[in-house]
């Protein structure tokens, strides 16, 4: 367990045109060294910067997509074809556009019920992490890297302030109203993300200052700021900011 890495970046454009280059260089290191990489993506609107980057040249030829696996850290409960479904965004924004293997997408059924769409998205998860991982005593993948964002009101993934404790369970069906977007929504857990290789938040803007003060202070409420839960044992978190968003720090 390592303290957070704070990078700062004049802009929006140049959080996305960093994360794009380290997401790139570390998926080819996996790939390169395991045979396998994998990513975990997350929705709102902070990421089309980034999928727009990585749709486009060079990442459309130079990230190893055949060899990439892709896996939603949170998800809305619509269909995958409504404009509030993250799948949805990504594919629009990004997947579509890249090599990717249809087979290596792993969405959670946002059509779906909540607890049968957390149970099949638990399900997808052992079932990957058994065939790549088979000596892991975990039932989820150990992701090369996390793609979080923040809410302003804090929220990461969909681990909302004031959510539940710790859940032992991987993925969790749970309701959360937030700037009109769809409430009933899965998420991953703390467990899962804490056994990453890499977490990554991107934040961006001065609506989000204080909720990124919170979330650093070390000792600030891990119920009120959900991303102090995730902290990987064995890996790295680091948040890539612009000027805006890192002035409460
Ligand atoms: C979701 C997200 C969520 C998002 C934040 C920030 O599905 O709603 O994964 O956690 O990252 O709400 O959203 P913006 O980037 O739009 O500010």
């Amino acid at each position: 367990m390592s303290e957070p890495v704070v990078r700062v970046f004049p802009d929006a454009a140049a959080v996305a045109s960093a994360v794009a280059g380290d997401l790139a260089a570390t998926l080819t290191d996996a790939a390169a060294s395991c045979g396998i990489a994998t990513v975990v993506l997350s929705g709102g609107s902070t990421p089309l910067a980034l999928f727009g980057l990585l749709a486009g040249t060079p990442y459309c030829d130079t990230i190893p997509w055949a060899s990439t696996h892709v896996f939603w850290a949170d998800e809305r409960l619509v269909p995958p074809d409504d404009p509030g479904s993250n799948y949805g965004q990504a594919w629009q924004a990004l997947l579509r556009h890249v090599p990717l293997p249809p087979a290596n997408t792993y969405r959670m059924r946002g059509e779906w019920v909540g607890d049968a769409a957390a149970n099949d998205y638990s399900a997808q998860l052992a079932a990957f992490a058994r065939l790549h991982e088979p000596d892991a005593a975990r039932a989820w993948p150990r992701f090369d890297a996390v793609l979080l964002g923040l809410g302003a009101d804090a929220h990461t993934a969909s681990l909302f302030p004031g959510s539940p404790a710790d859940s032992e369970k991987p993925v969790l069906a749970v309701e959360a109203d937030y700037a009109g977007r769809p409430a009933q929504r899965l998420t991953l857990t703390p467990p899962v993300f804490n056994s990453a290789r890499q977490v990554w938040f991107l934040v961006t803007g001065a609506a989000k200052s204080s909720a990124v003060a919170g979330s650093l202070a070390r000792d600030s409420s891990p119920v009120r700021y959900p991303a102090r839960r995730i902290s990987p044992v064995n890996g790295e978190v680091v948040w890539y900011l612009d000027v805006p968003a890192a002035s409460e720090l």
